[in-house]
């Protein structure tokens, strides 16, 4: 009996996703160039109708067609080259699904290209980790739509469930399901770094012990924090090893990696003039981690500028911090959700914001309770231009603001940095400012450049002579 779908890359994300699928009753089928990973495959999945086959040509007279294939590899040009080496043997309308994180101006090229070759390309985003593509993860499809009906039975049924839905939706056209994906990351950066700086907030601020901020993460993630990543880091922070009793996570170096995604969603966000600093932020903070040894030599030349201060300690503090975090989380989501607005618009990718929250809720790294009201939120209002005015937040970033000053001046007298969480107070800041000083920009503009500015006094744009005190409107002078 013929397979219903394939799987080329059985590393742990393509073997997990690959078992998901017959567990759901699904003749499953993966090659890898690996034979170590088929035979894992093969051992693993001896009970199911999971096959691991070591050739590309037996793995694509096994599947059933339209064949359905999910390459889950290393982003990059991996990706190209095992598409070349599929397509002599594919048949007119087969369909490939690249899941991994695959830069989406790659899945715009592969998308045209491979509609020149009749193969239907899906673009997707899986999200959840290894735990995630075994039980239930996060999955954002975009590209040939048909294709979309002919995996969607499956993906469906793979994908995890809040409240019996799928995290499954057919995104849109092109490039969308990985731009979503993408953006997706950029998010998850953001608040990985907001918890770690509220933890560094809890250590040394407020002298908390491993194990107490443990309990608090997990108090937490029983309120409207909620989260995925507020569980994790519960989990991280009560990690002791063994032999010694230590904590783990005391012994990690300091240094974050990153794959590129983060960055790939600063850079668009930059491309598409939307301000997302939360993100970028936290993009920096990983850059900043690298240089360790310089921040080493620093850490004793300036050691002496805060003054020994006091712990602040009792409940008021922690509930503080949660109120810093939650604030935090907002503005971070709120910066992620805008960005989907305008590509969607400039992409022409037709994006249901309101959907993408919907899948966002369970499955994949993000997941939250307050998608939930960012779902509402969107769900609700036509063409939403940024969700913290809104009434599901508007109270609670109204409520929370007062603890982020204070937290942050208190982190700031005490030399605790905290990026990702003092450039989302400037983000609400700024975006509730009428007035901001850019009238200064504006004219130094024109001062050195001729640039031209608008006034608040009058219509028209204008150019002045700043050296020589005279005013002309612009087009009618000869000096520009
Ligand atoms: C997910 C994750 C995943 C990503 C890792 C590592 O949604 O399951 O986003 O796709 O690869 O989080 O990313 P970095 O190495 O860039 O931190």
């Amino acid at each position: 009996q013929l397979y219903d779908f394939g799987m080329i890359g059985l590393g742990v994300m393509g073997r997990n996703f690959l078992l998901n699928v017959a567990d759901d009753g699904f003749g499953a089928l993966g090659t890898d160039i690996n034979e170590e990973s088929v035979s894992a495959l093969n051992e693993e999945g001896k009970d199911m109708r999971v096959k691991g086959v070591a050739t590309q040509q037996e793995f694509v007279q096994l599947l059933s067609k339209p064949r359905k294939i999910m390459l889950l590899v290393p982003a990059g040009s991996i990706v190209d080259k095992v598409i070349e080496g599929l397509l002599p043997l594919l048949d007119k309308d087969d369909i490939i699904i690249d899941g991994g994180n695959s830069h989406y101006e790659d899945t715009d090229r592969r998308y045209a290209y491979l509609k020149t070759k009749n193969i239907r390309f899906l673009g997707t985003g899986v999200s959840g980790g290894a735990k995630g593509a075994r039980l239930g993860p996060s999955i954002m499809p975009g590209g040939d739509r048909s294709a979309w009906e002919d995996v969607k039975p499956i993906l469906e049924t793979v994908a995890a469930k809040v409240n019996g839905e799928p995290c499954v939706t057919y995104i849109g056209e092109s490039s969308s399901g990985h731009y979503v994906k993408m953006v997706h990351n950029g998010i998850e950066y953001g608040l990985m770094q907001l918890i770690a700086e509220a933890y560094d907030i809890l250590k040394r601020v407020g002298g908390m012990s491993n194990d107490d901020m443990s309990a608090l993460f997990s108090k937490w993630n029983d309120g409207r924090l909620n989260s995925y990543l507020v569980e994790i880091s519960a989990n991280i922070l009560k990690y002791r090893i063994e032999d010694t009793d230590e904590h783990l996570l005391d012994l990690i170096l300091d240094k974050a990696k990153q794959k590129g995604t983060g960055k790939w969603t600063s850079q668009s966000a930059m491309d598409l003039g939307v301000p997302i600093p939360t993100i970028d932020a936290a993009v920096t903070m990983r850059a900043i981690s690298a240089f360790k040894e310089y921040r080493q030599d620093n850490s004793k030349l300036y050691k002496d500028i805060h003054p020994e201060m006091p712990e602040l300690t009792g409940p008021g503090f922690a509930e503080s911090v949660e109120k810093a975090l939650y604030f935090g989380f907002v503005t971070c989501y709120a910066q992620g959700m805008q960005l989907l607005a305008e590509a969607s618009k400039e992409m022409k990718y037709d994006l249901d914001l309101e959907g993408i929250a919907r899948i966002w809720r369970g499955g994949c790294i993000i997941r939250a309770e307050m998608l939930e009201k960012i779902r509402h939120a969107y769900g609700t209002r036509e063409g939403l231009f940024n969700m913290m005015a809104t009434e599901e937040f508007r109270h609670d970033l109204f409520d929370c603001r007062e603890s982020v000053v204070e937290l942050l001046h208190q982190a700031n007298e005490r030399g605790v940095p905290a990026m990702c969480l003092s450039t989302s107070l400037q983000y609400f800041e700024v975006f509730r400012s009428e007035r901001l000083p850019l009238n200064m920009v504006q004219a130094q503009r024109d001062y050195f450049g001729s640039h031209t500015y608008e006034r608040t006094d009058q219509t028209g744009v204008f150019h002045t002579a700043w050296d020589a005190r005279s005013i002309h409107k612009a087009g009618d002078e000869t000096d520009r």
